[in-house]
Formats: C-alpha cells, structure tokens, sequence
C-alpha cells in the first residue's frame, strides 16, 4: 500500500501502523489495537502513512477536544482515505455547524419516543421468530442468521415500510456493507437513491404521516428540502443504523459466548439489562470517527495543516484508565457510565441511540432466554473488517439442543 508522509510531519511523529489492517487473531480487537497505540514509545499523537496518511488521536481527553471542536475539525469526509468517499452528502453526517443543525433538529423531531416503541415490537417479533427458527439446529451462523437482520427491520418499521421489500433492502445493505468489488458500494449507494426517490413519488403528497411524508413535508429556512437533501437524509437513516448495531450485536455475544458468569449474571438479574448496554457499548465501542483539519493549528504540542485527515478510535477514549477505573474490565454494575462516546461527542452526537439501545436491549432478553448456554464453535478464526466501524465477518456459535 502506498505510504504517505508530507514534508510538514515530523519523522519522528510517524509510525508504521494501519488503522484498517491491525491484527485480527484474537476476539477481542479493540483491545488488540489498544495494546498497540499505547506501547512503550508511542507518542499520544502519532501519523500513520496508511489510508492517504492521516493523524491517530489515541488519549481520551484529546479525543473529547477534538470531536466537539467543529470550528477546527471538519466532518466532511467520513472514512479514509479522503477521496474515496461517495459523492453524496449524507445530512446531517457529513456537514459542520451551523449547516448541519437544522438537519439535527428535522431528524431529532422525527426519531421520536412513539417511533422507536413502534420499532421495538417490530424487532423483538424479528428477533423471537429468527432465534426460534434455528434454535432446534444447535448452531447458527450469529451475522448471517441475526445480527444483519434487525437493524433492516427497525428501518422497515421506522419509515413503515413493508413486508416484501425486506429482501430488495436486505441486498441493498449488503453491497453497502459487505461490498464484494469496491464498485459494488457505490452500486448499493446508487439503488439505495433509487429506492429512496420511490418511497418520496410515493408518499409526497399522499396522506401518510410516516418518517418519509414528514420529510418531504418539512421545511428548513421557510423552504422544503430538495430532492439531494431528502436523499441525503434517507441516505444516512439507512445505512447510519446498518453495521452499527450489527457489528455492537457481534461484540455483544463474543463476550457473552466467552463469559459464561456474565451472561448468567444478566439472565439471573435482568434489571442488569439496560446497564450491561451501555457497559458493553463502552468496552467495544467500534466507531473510528475521522475530522478534517480545518485551519493550520497546534494540538498538543503537534503542527497540523489544514487539509489534514484524523482518525479518532473512540473505544481508545472509552479504555483510557485517566477516564475509567480498570477499563478492560466488564462491570455491569460500573458507576460512570454516561461519560463513554460510544455514541459521539455532543456536535454530532448520534440522533440514533435510542432505537441502537433498544435493540441491543431486546437482543439480550430474547437471546438469553431461549439460548441461555452457548459458545463459539471449536476452531472458529475471528475475520474482522474495521473501516468506520469495526465488525466481526464471521462468528459462529453453538449450543447444545434442549436448553
Ligand atoms: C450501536 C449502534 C450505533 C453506534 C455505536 C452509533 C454511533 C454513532 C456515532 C459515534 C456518531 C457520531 C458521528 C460523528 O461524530 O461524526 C453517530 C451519528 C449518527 N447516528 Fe449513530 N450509531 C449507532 C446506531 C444508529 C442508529 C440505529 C441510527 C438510526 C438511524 C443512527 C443514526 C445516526 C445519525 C443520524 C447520526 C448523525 C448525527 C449527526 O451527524 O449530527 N445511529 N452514530
């Protein structure tokens, strides 16, 4: 891979590290990645020359400086390197304040209390129906058989979508997610337009009072959006809820498949529930955010131009021991949960939480009772794919028939 390096970048400031290619043969990656980023003679700033070369944020109070300084760092571009982002703007995702607040306030009005309970049933008969379909069998392969299924649902539900266009969206996702060329992505981007501008023909001007007919309705400035706002919007519901809560699910229940005492701790006590989300959100964050420089500047101690691409782990800020006590440790009774950024900063902090936690939430009670006991298949080898969200491929469980 081409490595590099600009004359303003201190020799002794790069290191040889890449943020997309860190080792995989262990289950628990982020800790893997920590383990590097904090080994002796690592500096807290350091650049890698990988993925178009960009700076690593590695300390959480840095962290927190730069995801809430947006006059500085810019959410432009939303993956390394920066021109291999899709040409269309996701809103308010990829814009800086005060552009990107009117579009914070259209979605936030619109991922109601009521929205997301209306998710919640539709996820947890999902849930119900796919765990009790391969129960009997003894195994399931946990991404293919249920992680990438419910964030699809809750999606369906949200913008009330139905029934027979769960296959058509299904494999929409999957390019987008799990490309098997790289133009396959921009493929799934493009059908993802299409089907977006169907649902607007369809509901702007009917009666419906659905996520859709609410956007096309909807006005910013005294005007309504455009025909790129309203897919730029659409856009980002899809697909901001895709691999997130697929790639939390598999962290999820690698650590329940590898802590048989955690998992019995939350079946036994299931008032745990809502505080092992959040610890569990915490100790696998799996977001590397990126900002763009937006003005020469010094942070740190480090000379930055502007121009410059950042990449900011933020399960490094949720590991930090400065910022929790012993925090590889998986405590569901840990007391400073709210302080975690497994969700962002406040800028751009996610408008999603709430459907996310909810369907971890439902995820647990439903798995936990009908499979209490499992664990991963003997051999398995962890395949992990981590670009703005780290992900497990592939991860196989079994159980034994009858619990
Ligand atoms: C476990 C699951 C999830 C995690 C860990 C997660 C994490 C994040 C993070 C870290 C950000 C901040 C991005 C930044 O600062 O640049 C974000 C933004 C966002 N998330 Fe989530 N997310 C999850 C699920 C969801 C879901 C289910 C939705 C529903 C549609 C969603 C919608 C959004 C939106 C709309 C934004 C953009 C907010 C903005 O730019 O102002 N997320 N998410």
């Amino acid at each position: 891979m081409e490595k590099t390096v600009p004359p303003h970048v201190p020799r002794e400031l790069v290191r040889d590290f890449d943020m997309y290619g860190y080792p995989a043969n262990e289950w628990d990656v982020p800790q893997n990645l920590y383990r590097q980023v904090r080994a002796e003679g690592m500096p807290e700033i350091f650049w890698s020359p990988y993925n178009g070369g960009h700076w690593v944020i590695t300390r959480a109070s840095i962290i927190e400086e730069v995801i809430d300084n947006s006059d500085h760092f810019s959410n432009r571009y939303v993956g390394l390197p920066k021109h291999l982002n899709p040409a269309r703007i996701f809103r308010p995702f990829q814009q800086d304040p005060p552009d990107s607040v009117p579009f914070r306030h259209l979605l936030a009005g619109l991922l109601t209390k009521q929205i997301v309970a209306a998710g919640r049933d539709a996820v947890q008969e999902l849930a119900i129906e796919l765990i009790e379909g391969f129960k009997p069998r003894g195994q399931c392969e946990f991404v293919i058989d249920f992680a990438q299924h419910l964030p699809i649902r809750m999606f369906m539900a949200i913008m009330s979508i139905p029934e027979e266009d769960r296959k058509p969206l299904l494999a929409i996702a999957e390019k987008i997610s799990r490309p098997k060329y790289p133009d396959q992505r921009l493929e799934g981007y493009a059908e993802m337009d299409d089907y977006s501008l169907k649902l607007i023909e369809e509901r702007r001007d009917g009666p419906e009072d659905d996520i859709v007919a609410k956007l096309c309705r909807a006005e910013i400035d005294g005007r309504k959006l455009n025909e790129e706002e309203l897919l730029g919007v659409l856009g980002l519901l899809l697909i901001a809820g895709l691999d997130t809560v697929s790639g939390m699910l598999g962290f999820f229940v690698q650590h329940l498949a590898r802590h048989p005492e955690q998992r019995r701790e939350i079946r036994d006590n299931p008032d745990l529930i809502p505080n092992a989300v959040e610890e569990l959100l915490r100790r696998y964050a799996h977001t590397t955010l990126t900002r763009e420089v937006r003005v020469d500047l010094n942070l740190r101690g480090v000379e930055m131009r502007e121009g410059d691409m950042m990449a900011v782990p933020l399960v490094l800020h949720n590991v930090d021991e400065e910022k929790f006590e012993d925090p590889f440790r998986v405590d569901f009774t840990r007391e400073q949960l709210s302080s975690n950024v497994a969700f962002g900063g406040k800028v751009h902090r996610c408008l999603g939480a709430l459907l996310a936690r909810t369907e971890l939430r439902v995820f647990l009670e439903e798995w936990l009772n009908r499979i209490p006991e499992f664990s991963i298949a003997p051999g398995a080898q962890p395949k992990i794919n981590s670009r703005v969200t780290t992900i497990n491929q592939v991860l196989p469980l079994v159980w034994e028939t009858g619990t």
